[in-house]
């Protein structure tokens, strides 16, 4: 790694002063800036005024300023990667601990459910995994995605939870998506990595569908993740001590119950109005005189334009 990335923050520093911290030339800082923003680290300059990290960057200096609880006291802040969860994996087969993060800047193969790519733009959004070691039955594993996208929605302040997982803007557009996958042996989990990608601004490639968080709220990415880890680390807990603990809270601010849906299921289409969440976390649909009870699926809101009922 290169000492320069230890010594930015979202403030300017001179190359001259840089240059002094590091016991290295001018050049020399100014050809290491260079070389982290071809890695994909958002390194800004600004002449008279030296270099910096865009602001709010989640540099590990600036989360532990923040971070509250376990959960990313193991902490790796990259440029680019293929996909964190790749790298996670790579870490979990390893053993590390529970609550390890890895936070990229740039994702060469960002993975979305269902097969989908996750865009994501360095500077511009929140794009990282996170290690679990639930010791919760098989049949719990399907309330993690359920409680990962509360800790979300109750980090970033607004928007509503598009079941399972996705948190959708005041507008309806999409803010943020969860993927999670587990390893599982038998009736135990051994691991399960939370990948979360947050559009947190603007970002190139970005979709129509999709939205920025600053569009709605002022934020700093750094701030966003400590408290989305320490959101996490306590929904997680409740989760082990009392499974459907968190299920009220998360109706509350559901954008899917009571709302007509059109969803996309491994049996087939099944449309109705989404009228409640089961204990197991699955999502009623009632229609065409029917119940369904769907348990894995993608979710079309029919007719939304934003808003939480
Ligand atoms: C979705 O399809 O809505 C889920 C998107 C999840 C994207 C995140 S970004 C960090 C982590 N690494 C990946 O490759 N994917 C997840």
């Amino acid at each position: 790694m290169l000492p320069l990335l230890d010594h930015l923050s979202g403030r300017y520093q001179s190359g001259q002063a840089l240059a002094q911290r590091l016991g290295v030339s001018r050049t020399a800082v100014w050809k290491q800036a260079l070389a982290l923003r071809a890695q994909g680290y958002p390194v800004e300059t600004q002449r008279g005024w030296g270099y910096r990290l865009a602001p709010g960057s989640p540099t590990p200096q600036a989360l532990e300023a923040l971070r509250e609880g376990r959960f990313g006291a193991f902490y790796a802040y990259l440029g680019t990667v293929e996909s964190t969860q790749e790298v996670l994996k790579g870490w979990a087969l390893d053993g590390a601990e529970e609550g390890a993060v890895v936070l990229a800047e740039r994702q060469l193969k960002g993975r979305g459910r269902r097969g989908r790519t996750w865009i994501s733009g360095s500077g511009k959004s929140l794009t990282f995994s996170v290690l679990l070691r639930p010791t919760l039955p098989l049949s719990a594993l399907a309330l993690i995605p359920l409680v990962a996208g509360l800790a979300l929605r109750e980090a970033v302040g607004v928007g509503g939870l598009k079941w399972p997982n996705d948190l959708l803007a005041p507008d309806g557009r999409k803010l943020a998506g969860i993927l999670l996958e587990a390893q599982v042996s038998g009736e135990e989990v051994a691991y399960v990595l939370l990948g979360v990608g947050l559009n947190v601004h603007q970002a190139p490639g970005l979709p129509p569908e999709a939205a920025a968080l600053a569009e709605f709220v002022e934020v700093s990415r750094v701030e966003v993740l400590a408290r989305f880890l320490s959101r996490l680390e306590a929904r997680y807990a409740e989760l082990h001590r009392n499974p459907q603990g968190f299920l009220l809270d998360y109706k509350a601010l559901s954008c899917t119950l009571g709302r007509p849906v059109r969803v996309q299921t491994p049996q087939g289409e099944v449309r109705g109005v989404a009228t409640d969440l089961s204990p197991d976390g699955s999502l009623v649909v009632e229609g065409q005189g029917q119940t369904c009870q769907i348990g894995a699926g993608d979710v079309e809101l029919i007719g939304y334009a934003g808003g939480v009922p």
